[in-house]
This record gives C-alpha cells, sequence and structure tokens, in this order.
C-alpha cells in the first residue's frame, strides 16, 4: 500500500516528502471572515452572500436530477451566452469528501465535466495518493459555466450560481469540504486572505459547520511544484477528517 501511494506520490511531484509530518494541531476554528461589501462586477472570491438572500430560490427542494437539469438550463447570468454546456459535478451523490474548484475552463466546457484537464489529471493523482478515487468523491465548482478566456468568476456570478453549490452540499452532506485555490476558498470562508493563510487548518463552513481544508488550485501546482509538499499536508489534513469513525 505504502508503494502504491508512494507511485502516486511521485505523480504529484512530490516522491521525497512521504508523510514525514502528521498534520497536527489542526483547530477547527468555526470562525469566518465577515463577507466584504464589494462592487458589482468585481471578481468573485470576496464574500458569498447567503443563498437565502438571493433572488433564486425554488432550488431548495429539487433532487439531484432536477437540480442537474436546473443547472442545464440556468440563465442567471451572462455565462450562459458563452457557454458550450454547463459542467454540474461529477462523483458520488454519497461522497464523504467534496472538492469545490473554480470554475470550468474550455476543457470542461467541451465535456461538460469537472476536472478534465490537465489540473484534473493532477487533482485525480491528489486523490490517489490520498487512497481516493475520482468516482468515490463529489468534484464540482463555484461556477457551472465557464467564464470567458478563463477570467476570475464576477461576484455576481458567484452569487447567482450559489444556490446550486449550496443545494448540492445539502443534498451531499459531505464529512468535509476541500475548496481548492483562492476563488473557491475566499467565496466559500467569505474572506479576502490569499490561500497561504487560509490553508492548513481546519475550518468550519456553512449552517452545518462542515469541516472544510482550503489548498492550492492544481492549475498552481503545476505552475509552482514547490506548494505541492504543502499541498500534500493539506490533503493528509482532509485524510484525517473522512477518516475518522463516524
Ligand atoms: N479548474 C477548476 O477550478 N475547475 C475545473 O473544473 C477545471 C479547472
Amino acid at each position: 500500500m505504502d508503494s502504491l501511494r508512494n507511485a502516486y506520490l511521485a505523480e504529484m511531484g512530490i516522491a521525497a516528502l512521504v508523510a514525514r509530518d502528521r498534520p497536527g494541531g489542526a483547530v477547527l476554528d468555526g470562525s469566518r471572515s465577515s463577507p466584504v461589501a464589494l462592487q458589482d462586477g468585481a471578481a468573485a472570491p470576496h464574500g458569498r452572500m447567503d443563498s437565502r438572500d438571493v433572488e433564486s430560490q425554488g432550488v431548495e427542494s429539487l433532487d439531484w436530477a432536477a437540480l442537474r437539469a436546473a443547472v442545464a438550463t440556468c440563465q442567471r447570468c451572462e455565462l450562459h451566452k458563452t457557454r458550450r454546456q454547463t459542467v454540474f459535478g461529477t462523483g458520488r451523490q454519497t461522497a464523504d469528501l467534496l472538492v469545490i474548484g473554480e470554475a470550468p475552463g474550455a476543457d470542461e466546457d467541451q465535456q461538460g465535466e469537472p476536472f478534465v484537464g490537465r489540473a484534473g489529471q493532477l487533482l485525480n493523482a491528489m486523490l490517489r495518493a490520498m487512497g481516493l478515487q475520482r468516482e468515490h468523491v463529489y468534484i464540482t465548482n463555484i461556477l457551472k459555466c465557464r467564464p470567458p478566456n478563463n477570467r476570475d468568476p464576477r461576484r455576481d456570478e458567484a452569487t447567482a450560481c450559489s444556490p446550486f453549490l449550496d443545494r448540492q452540499i445539502r443534498l451531499l452532506q459531505p464529512r468535509a469540504v476541500l475548496a481548492l485555490g483562492r476563488i473557491s476558498a475566499q467565496w466559500l470562508l467569505g474572506s479576502e486572505l490569499p490561500v497561504g493563510k487560509l490553508r492548513g487548518q481546519i475550518r468550519a463552513f456553512g449552517a452545518q459547520d462542515t469541516p472544510l481544508v482550503v489548498s492550492y488550485h492544481p492549475a498552481y501546482l503545476l505552475r509552482s511544484p514547490a506548494a505541492k509538499a504543502k499541498a500534500w499536508q493539506d490533503l493528509l489534513l482532509v485524510k484525517t477528517l473522512i477518516d475518522e469513525p463516524q
């Protein structure tokens, strides 16, 4: 088993670092930074509005199939005009772990599935290093549509889309959330802190105080492989959450 994990760690590019430190002292601090008021049109990651505040509703009672259908025909923001298709999410609807990225890119827009490009390949390797198959977790994004030219999601887009994510979380009831990258982390936690400050701890998310761990986005890890060691520590932290006896 260790050799298998080492192989996956090597795939992540961190073979030399095998489980040296166990994550310790993680705190479920329960604190959430106050949402920050932003001008319309600003990029998204600064203060998630609770979807109860958003005209949107009608989503809270939907089952998985109806929710997917609602997303597929959504026109709540301008992104519907430029998307090829929506990217709802993939994985087990009973998964313990929910992975939340930012928004679909070109590959995802084409294939209709999150994290299928190069970043997705690395995410798969990261999951395998944790002993998980991609199919066994649930993977989705803050936005269900691709922003043109892969620009950052805007706050109005994230606000319009958030009832869908909220409903996915409610249906899934995950034991842990892994927020990948700045956009996802800042939006979910209503914080403006950089990922480097948000990662490395267990945080509480949402009305149910679901444990949430922030880590680097795989696309960032592809550009900055030195950060993979820290990402691995984050993944070990997530593993402690989903391995905990219920
Ligand atoms: N990056 C993301 O954040 N999500 C995807 O689905 C693909 C790339």
